[in-house]
């Protein structure tokens, strides 16, 4: 006999362990933006696996380059060179305008690669500020450079050597430069703090203030990068020229791959035995990764995701003047959008979950919408549709 959704859950609530909140659903298939749970039932999915899956479930090329790829080499050391790992550190550095490139599996991880980086630049400077309502990982040096008490309390004490300010205040970030302090680690635009978007001469001030001092700038584009903003990476928009960035996320559609970018006169602290990672850069992920960043990172692809990205914020502003007791703020920048709710979050979610929409909650008032960056204009009327019923029920 066939299980049940609700026993497969019993199931899974038994053996794996409890760290995430879970929506009761199992999902067992997806195509393009859309997600099938265990009952048949069908999703628009807004979610995208938290900005990872920008080309969509099954994307037809991903598939074909993972099946490949699996049939003739699936993992081989660093050791050794693979073709893959080399075609992919060209086309992210070409792209990105950085020199070289770190493999890694995940974001915490291509953090972690990046804060040693900085500390072994720095010589005898090792303390690396972060901001506030910041997020860059839960491993443990990731997690005393995010600027969330709740998600370090729990797990003190924490490597020393981190700090966080406010965002957008500069005397404060000014203040906290100490004589060790070796890099400024931000997110561009925050994602996991509300889809924070900063104000471009503040981000040009905290540039020109690690030049003064000679810090190393650290872009986390974990969340952002990869065409998620309408650029390839959120800091073009801005102007900033970092030493180092990170990604992770979207960057393999979904197949695990953390990396780090950095500039020349930052790379360059690295040598061998400095850093590694068994699976880092195998060629499998970066099969995944050379045909997700040849399509992510084209430019027509990138004013698509402009223009669906300014579709989708109109239309939620739109929302927001029909029902204005109920969202106070839209906000975010291609496909990163952020809806600021002035009721609970969590009844709306509901909603849109019963009619086949699932989105996102950040906090208890925020929905992040992060699709599939293949969305079509139809499916975002399909949501604005389903939200305002939502929002006129809740
Ligand atoms: C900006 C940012 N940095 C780092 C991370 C951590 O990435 P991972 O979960 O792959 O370790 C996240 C995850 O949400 C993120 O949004």
């Amino acid at each position: 006999m066939e299980k049940s959704m609700n026993d497969a859950i019993n199931c899974g609530k038994k053996y794996v362990m409890n760290t995430y909140n879970r929506l009761p659903l199992v999902f067992t298939r997806g195509e393009g933006c859309y997600v099938w749970d265990m009952e048949g039932k069908r999703y628009l999915d807004l979610v995208a696996g938290i900005a990872v899956n920008s080309l969509g479930h099954a994307h037809p090329q991903v598939a074909e380059a993972i099946a490949q790829q699996a049939k003739v080499l699936i993992h081989c050391s660093n050791l050794y060179w693979n073709q893959q790992q080399i075609d992919l550190a060209k086309l992210l550095c070409e792209k990105s305008g950085m020199d070289k490139a770190f493999f890694a599996n995940s974001g915490a991880e291509a953090n972690e690669a990046a804060i040693k980086l900085a500390r072994k630049f720095g010589k005898e400077r090792y303390h690396i500020i972060s901001l506030k309502k910041s997020f860059h990982g839960r491993t443990i040096g990731a997690l005393a450079a995010t600027g969330q008490e709740k998600y370090q309390k729990a797990f003190r004490p924490l490597p020393e050597g981190f700090s966080s300010v406010p965002s957008g205040d500069l005397h404060a970030l000014a203040a906290e430069i100490k004589p060790e302090t070796c890099a400024i680690m931000l997110e561009v635009i925050q994602g996991e703090g509300g889809i924070n978007v900063p104000d471009a001469s503040y981000l040009q001030s905290v540039q020109e203030l690690c030049r003064k001092h000679q810090l190393l700038l650290i872009i986390d584009e974990v969340q952002t990068g990869m065409g998620r903003t309408g650029k390839g990476f959120a800091f073009e928009h801005f102007g900033l020229q970092p030493d180092i960035i990170t990604l992770a996320k979207a960057v393999a559609s979904g197949y695990p791959m953390g990396v780090m970018l950095a500039k020349e006169h930052a790379a360059v602290y690295f040598v061998p035995g400095d850093h590694a990672s068994t699976f880092g850069g195998s060629p499998l992920a970066c099969a995944a990764g050379l045909v997700s960043a040849q399509i992510l990172l084209d430019e027509d692809f990138l004013v698509s995701v402009t223009e669906k990205g300014a579709y989708f914020q109109r239309g939620l502003k739109t929302l927001a003047a029909k029902h204005p007791n109920k969202i106070a703020d839209v906000r975010g920048m291609g496909l990163m959008i952020g809806c600021e709710l002035t009721i609970e979050a969590a009844p709306v979610i509901e909603k849109l979950l019963s009619n086949g929409v699932l989105v996102n909650g950040i906090g208890n008032a925020i929905l992040r919408f992060v699709p599939p960056l293949i969305i079509e204009k139809s499916d975002i009327d399909l949501a604005l549709e389903i939200l305002d019923s939502a929002l006129a029920e809740c």
